[in-house]
């Protein structure tokens, strides 16, 4: 007896690990909608959807993210597993895609190029939690793989701007940069490193290590003293190789012609290293999300394919922050972070009505109708105020009288219009009451 007071004793509550969430089924509706609208849209553009693991080798993160991206060095959820193999918890999606890519062959001749996917689903990094930050959080993503083609480029950028249109979204930017090819990033290095050495003292602890190791890190510190030294900076896009700059070129008149609206950030470098050529970020100018502003970003990647043993195959995407997209959603009202309504809802009243109710929302649910009952015997005023709650279309009385007759009393929630259903005709009546409602 003692030994199971102590365990009463010692009942602990839980809470959720830092940095992530619950979502709860009110929630889930508006992941729902973005989620659906990605899917169908991605689809009109002709991509398919791709599923990884979860978790992957560290490497495959480690070598693709870049050694001394945050990601990498400070954000990794790794451990090693029972058997001793280093793993790691995605902290995005692009590594895992690229390896499926390489592994599953989707190279070859059987298969179209460019090869296009799309995945959703949670990525953690070890970040510090603030609002847009968290550390398990989704994402919604695309990869291209097998085109160098500037247009290419212009129709994932014009794919996520749809995406975020579609969804109602207003007051988004779209600021891109290039980062060049090998040449031209060679070139730039070696201008960074000449401009940063006499602030080296200056600079902070991290980027002091970044300046030999990658430079091109130091654009995007987050330290105040670090972005102040950076602002002067020269410019990659004077350092375009020939190649180079005629993409740029090509990408700007094509975005140009699409009319979609971008602004030039010569300083971006995104916080992954695997990029060359176009990268662009959507952010929104809203204020009050200032500190979650970016809602997707993407880029090129040329060299990751062969990094993970594939033939030398040029790559683009982008990811989307789903819990930002939905906070900026919600706050602009958006049709997506609205609950849809019920179709009908089964008011059940006195003793004898509990299995006609059961059976009725079952035989609505088959019809393809969404359909909620009371279950707690309340007050006939109650169970209407739950259906106003819920926004139901149409409510159906079943009373006494109902059962006996074989029949359920149909009440259309905006018009007020009542009528008796004969519910041997459940079907037809429902098609013909409902069709007229859609006038
Ligand atoms: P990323 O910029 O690291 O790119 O992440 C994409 C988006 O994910 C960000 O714009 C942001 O909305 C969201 N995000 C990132 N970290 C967090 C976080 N801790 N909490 C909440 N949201 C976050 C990538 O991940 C690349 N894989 C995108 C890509 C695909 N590039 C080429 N293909």
């Amino acid at each position: 007896m003692r030994f199971y007071a102590e365990i009463v004793m010692a009942k602990k509550t839980f809470q959720r690990p830092k940095g992530t969430a619950d979502i709860l089924p009110e929630q889930s509706v508006a992941w729902q909608k973005v989620e659906a609208v990605a899917r169908q849209l991605f689809s009109n553009y002709g991509f398919g959807e791709i599923r990884t693991p979860m978790f992957e080798n560290f490497e495959v993160f480690a070598r693709s993210a870049g050694d001394t991206s945050d990601v990498v060095t400070k954000e990794m959820y790794d451990f090693y597993d029972k058997g001793d193999r280093h793993v790691a918890l995605r902290p995005e999606g692009t590594a895992g895609v690229v390896r499926a890519y390489v592994e599953n062959k989707l190279y070859g001749p059987d298969h179209e190029k460019p090869y296009k996917v799309f995945y959703m689903g949670p990525m953690f990094r070890y970040e510090r939690p603030q609002a847009g930050r968290f550390r398990q959080f989704h994402q919604i993503g695309v990869e291209a793989f097998g085109s160098k083609s500037p247009a290419l480029d212009v129709e994932i950028i014009a794919m996520a701007v749809n995406y975020f249109k579609t969804l109602g979204l207003k007051n988004l930017t779209v600021a891109i940069n290039s980062l060049g090819d090998q040449e031209s990033r060679q070139a730039y290095r070696q201008a960074l490193i000449d401009y940063l050495k006499p602030h080296f003292d200056d600079l902070s602890q991290d980027s002091q290590t970044r300046l030999e190791q990658n430079p091109l890190r130091v654009l995007d510190s987050k330290d105040k003293k670090d972005q102040e030294i950076v602002a002067d900076a020269p410019s990659i896009l004077d350092f375009l190789s020939e190649a180079s700059q005629a993409h740029w070129q090509r990408v700007q008149e094509l975005l140009d012609l699409l009319e979609i609206n971008y602004t030039i950030d010569s300083n971006m470098v995104r916080g992954l290293d695997y990029y060359n050529d176009t990268i662009f970020e959507i952010m929104t100018t809203d204020e009050n999300l200032s500190g979650a502003a970016t809602i997707a970003g993407g880029g090129r990647y040329s060299g990751l394919v062969e990094e993970f043993g594939g033939p030398d195959t040029p790559g683009i995407g982008f990811a989307v922050g789903v819990e930002r997209l939905l906070a900026l959603l919600a706050s602009q009202n958006a049709e997506a972070a609205k609950e849809p309504q019920l179709d009908f809802y089964v008011v059940n009243l006195g003793e004898g009505s509990d299995a006609p109710a059961l059976k009725l929302v079952q035989d609505l649910r088959q019809l393809g109708y969404r359909a909620n009952r009371d279950y707690l015997d309340r007050s006939a005023k109650s169970q209407f105020k739950t259906a106003n709650r819920l926004e139901a279309a149409y409510v159906m009385t079943l009373g006494d009288s109902e059962i006996a007759n074989h029949t359920v009393s149909l009440k259309n929630m905006e018009s007020g219009e009542q009528e008796e259903i004969k519910l041997d005709q459940l079907a037809e009546e429902l098609a013909r009451v409902t069709k007229k409602g859609d006038k």
